[in-house]
């Protein structure tokens, strides 16, 4: 798939990702999480694990040069698909570049005949939970002093049913099909 995606004054495009991107995806990963990924992981995913998909967001710059501004990683773990990572650049945060990304994968997720999805999400990451939430994920348990760095307790949050959702329209139609607020409590 192939798609350019305006968004206000924002034009990203979203394309697997190439061990070329690797030098500003590590970036972006620096500036977005307190323990990032380091490079042989990405290695790894891009050239050994036969269970994950890699993609990227990237924009035009004004000279026509094309940057990367997100990422998100997906692996297949039996029946479901995990969200290992997404983060997006912090200059181009609030711009709706998670959203086109995880849409983008939980199509592809659909595409590959999956139909739930998870992932694990440090508690106080509020931004995260809310882009999750739009997308049908709910807590469904938790880790707790999950991470490593302040054994901060990590949620679990899924979305099951995914087949059944219309996934340009998050946060409009829930998994049991009634019209959802936009906002959270
Ligand atoms: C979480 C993250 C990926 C969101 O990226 P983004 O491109 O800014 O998100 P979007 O603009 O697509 O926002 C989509 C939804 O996410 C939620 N959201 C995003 N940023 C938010 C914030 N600062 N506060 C509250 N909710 C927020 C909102 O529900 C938003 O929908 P809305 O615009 O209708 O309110 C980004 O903040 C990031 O990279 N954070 C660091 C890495 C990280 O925490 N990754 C998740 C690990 S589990």
């Amino acid at each position: 798939m192939n798609a350019v995606t305006p968004l206000t004054a924002l034009k990203i495009r979203i394309r697997a990702m190439l061990e070329s991107d690797l030098p500003q995806v590590l970036m972006i990963d620096q500036q977005s999480f307190s323990m990032p990924w380091p490079l042989s992981a990405y290695h790894y995913e891009l050239r050994v694990n036969p269970e994950s998909l890699l993609w990227v967001a990237e924009t035009e710059a004004g000279d026509g040069s094309r940057k990367v501004i997100g990422m998100i990683v997906v692996w297949f773990v039996v029946d479901e698909a995990h969200i290992a990572t997404i983060a997006v650049d912090p200059r181009y945060r609030q711009r709706g570049v998670a959203r086109e990304l995880l849409t983008w994968a939980l199509k592809e997720i659909v595409q590959k005949g999956f139909s739930i999805a998870t992932l694990e999400v440090r508690a106080g990451n509020v931004a995260a939970q809310n882009l999750y939430r739009a997308f049908g994920f709910e807590v469904v348990g938790g880790r707790p002093r999950y991470y490593r760095d302040n054994n901060e307790d990590a949620l679990i949050m899924t979305v099951e049913g995914l087949d059944q959702v219309d996934l340009d329209q998050p946060r409009i139609k829930s998994m049991n099909g009634h019209r959802e607020d936009r906002h959270d409590s």
